[in-house]
This record gives C-alpha cells, sequence and structure tokens, in this order.
C-alpha cells in the first residue's frame, strides 16, 4: 500500500525582529502581559518594500529544492496555504511557481487559515496516496504583518510573518500521514475575521477608515473554544490508533498562545519536553506555524517517530493529524 510522508522541509524567514520592547512604543501593552498571557517575545516581519508572500513562499520552495537536490521541473503539484494572498487573482501558488520557474505543475490555493498546513498536508496526501501526483510541495506562507492593525493592541502582539515548504513524496513504508481529524463549523465566523475587503463588503475608503481590513478578533471566545476543540480532537485521534502519552515523541502544536498549548499538552498527559514551542521567537504565523516547528526540530525527529500536529484558527477550523516520521 502507498501512503504520503514528508521528506524534507524548508523555510524563509525576514530578518526584521518586532519585539514586546518596540510594541510597547507603539501602543499600551509591555512585554510582562504579552509573556504571561500569550508566550511570545517577538516576530519577524517582512519589511522588504513590495515584497509579499509569494516572494517568502518562493524562497521557502527554493530552499526546500536546494537541500532535497531537486529540480522545478520535478515537482508535479503546489498547494499554497495562506490567509494573505499576494492578491485575490492570480493564486499565490501560480505567483511562486512562477519565481521558482516551476513551469508545467499543477497549482492552486487553499484556505483553512490557522489550520491551514493540516488541511493541506492531508489534501496533499490524498493526491500522492492515489498516485495522481509523485512530488508536491506545500507551501504555507503568511504574511501576517500585511493585516495586522499596529494601533490595535489586543491583536497586534500575536502575529507574525514566516514561510516554510515541505515537500510530500509516496511511501511503501509503514510510515507518513496515518490519520488524520479534521473540522470545521462555521459558527465560530464571527469572532475571528476580515470585515471588508471581499465580495460582500468591497474596500471603500470607508472600509479603510474604519480598519476593516484588519484581523478583527475576540480572543477570549476564540481562546474558550480553541483550548477545547484542539484538546478534543487530539484525544480522540490518540484513542482511535490506540496510542497513550508514552508512544508520543513529539506534539507539534499551533503557535496562537502558550496556554492553549499547555492546555493540550496536559489533556494528552504528555510532558512538556515532547511539545515544540517556539512561539516566543516567532508568534503566530497562521499556517506556517506548525511547518515552522518541524522545520527548527527536523535534526531531532527520527524515522518512525510518532508525531501528533494539532491546529484551531478562523472559521472555526480545527483538527489533529498523527504523523510517523519518515527519515
Ligand atoms: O490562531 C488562531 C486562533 N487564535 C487563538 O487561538 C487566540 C485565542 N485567544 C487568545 O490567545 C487570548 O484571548 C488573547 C491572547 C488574544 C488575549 O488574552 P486574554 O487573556 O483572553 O485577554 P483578554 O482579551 O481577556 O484581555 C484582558 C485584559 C483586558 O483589559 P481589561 O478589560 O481587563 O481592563 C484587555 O484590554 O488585557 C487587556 N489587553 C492587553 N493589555 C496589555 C488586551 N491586549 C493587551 C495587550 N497588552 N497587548
Amino acid at each position: 500500500m502507498i501512503n504520503a510522508v514528508i521528506t524534507g522541509i524548508g523555510a524563509y524567514l525576514p530578518e526584521t525582529k518586532l519585539t514586546n520592547d518596540d510594541l510597547s512604543k507603539m501602543v499600551d501593552t509591555n512585554d510582562e502581559w504579552i509573556m504571561t498571557r500569550v508566550g511570545i517575545k517577538e516576530r519577524r516581519i517582512l519589511k522588504t518594500e513590495g515584497s509579499g508572500a509569494s516572494d517568502m513562499g518562493a524562497l521557502a520552495v527554493k530552499d526546500l529544492l536546494a537541500k532535497k537536490g531537486l529540480q522545478p521541473s520535478d515537482i508535479d503539484l503546489v498547494i499554497c496555504t495562506t490567509v494573505t494572498p499576494d492578491a485575490p487573482i492570480p493564486s499565490t501558488a501560480a505567483i511562486i511557481c512562477d519565481k521558482c520557474d516551476i513551469r508545467d505543475a499543477h497549482s492552486f490555493d487553499i484556505n483553512g487559515a490557522c489550520s491551514g498546513f493540516l488541511f493541506g498536508l492531508d489534501l496533499c496526501a490524498q493526491y500522492v496516496r492515489s498516485g495522481s501526483k509523485k512530488r508536491v510541495v506545500l507551501v504555507s506562507t503568511e504574511k501576517m504583518s500585511s493585516i495586522t492593525d499596529y494601533t490595535d493592541r489586543t491583536t497586534c502582539v500575536l502575529f507574525g510573518d514566516a514561510a516554510t515548504a515541505v515537500l510530500v513524496e509516496p511511501t511503501e513504508e509503514h510510515v507518513g500521514l496515518m490519520d488524520s481529524n479534521l473540522h470545521t463549523d462555521g459558527f465560530g465566523r464571527h469572532w475571528l475575521k476580515i470585515i471588508a475587503g471581499g465580495s460582500v463588503k468591497p474596500s471603500s475608503h470607508e472600509t479603510v477608515d474604519n480598519h476593516e481590513h484588519f484581523v478583527y478578533q475576540e480572543g477570549k471566545q476564540v481562546f474558550k473554544y480553541a483550548v477545547t476543540r484542539m484538546a478534543d480532537a487530539t484525544v480522540d485521534i490518540m484513542q482511535r490508533n490506540n496510542l497513550t502519552a508514552s508512544d508520543i515523541a513529539w506534539l507539534v502544536p499551533h503557535q496562537a498562545n502558550l496556554r492553549i498549548i499547555d492546555a493540550t499538552a496536559e489533556r494528552m498527559e504528555l510532558p512538556k519536553d515532547k511539545v515544540m514551542i517556539n512561539i516566543q521567537n516567532y508568534g503566530n504565523t497562521t499556517s506556517a506555524t506548525i511547518p515552522l516547528c518541524l522545520y527548527e526540530w527536523e535534526k531531532q525527529l527520527k524515522k518512525g517517530d510518532n508525531l501528533i500536529l494539532a491546529a484551531f484558527g478562523a472559521g472555526f477550523t480545527w483538527g489533529a493529524l498523527y504523523l510517523k516520521w519518515g527519515y
């Protein structure tokens, strides 16, 4: 039986750092509040004029291709997860393909918000398992600074920019994506959203004046559901695969809030040293948080390690994946 497995990871992180001290000069906030309520110390911000999600995504793909010794023509499919596309059309995936000289691949964007990497990886696996694609690149690129209101202290401390690219290939070994537990419930769409700029409320002077092109979040409501749903999905996928905490090498959680991560690990009865946490360095980079953890921990991962990936985000979308690491 053919399964799909991650065989490589590339990334791009902008150089500019935005620290809590920088933010405390912009809005009424402080390092102590941000560290205790969220757990973030600094984030990366893409400052280059005229650069967007595709530029970061293309650099992540180029990093991946170089690491794997692959040519652009080796890639069959590029799926891009983003909530900050360069523009509504063309797709950011198409622009990334152009910037990477990938000329003949199938490509498209998906938007699963903070669960985008989980939704994307599950989709990549379907293509690979069916035999229709052999080398699939999943790019997760988010220029969150472009939709963050730096006059709103309740959201501007949370987000950062980053891009990652993972390669998904077929395998006949007992590794790869073992199970997916993915969900959406649109009842949550009012608590985490961008109000204007789409077909319901196109851009106007008024929408710009009202800051309606930025992320709007009712943090407490989102927090309440994030804590329960992310942990429920995680415990559920462990139970249905007969896994206990001692079987798990790593929890790879979405990095939105350290308290949400801790609550999920606690429900799994997993010790903290088995949880990938880098929120302090990058903040919430939406669909890029989970692959960015995999990228940073890549050298510590061993073939056959059991990983649980878990996320919660706008929609609401949430879920968990069970992976057996492949290299
Ligand atoms: O990734 C997608 C999914 N998103 C999430 O999972 C995020 C979920 N939500 C959260 O992580 C948290 O709700 C936040 C980190 C966004 C906020 O933390 P909180 O503990 O829920 O704080 P809060 O919104 O209840 O605000 C508590 C107080 C308020 O002041 P009052 O009304 O008690 O006087 C806020 O105005 O903290 C105030 N506050 C701040 N103070 C200093 C809010 N933001 C800040 C700030 N600095 N940056």
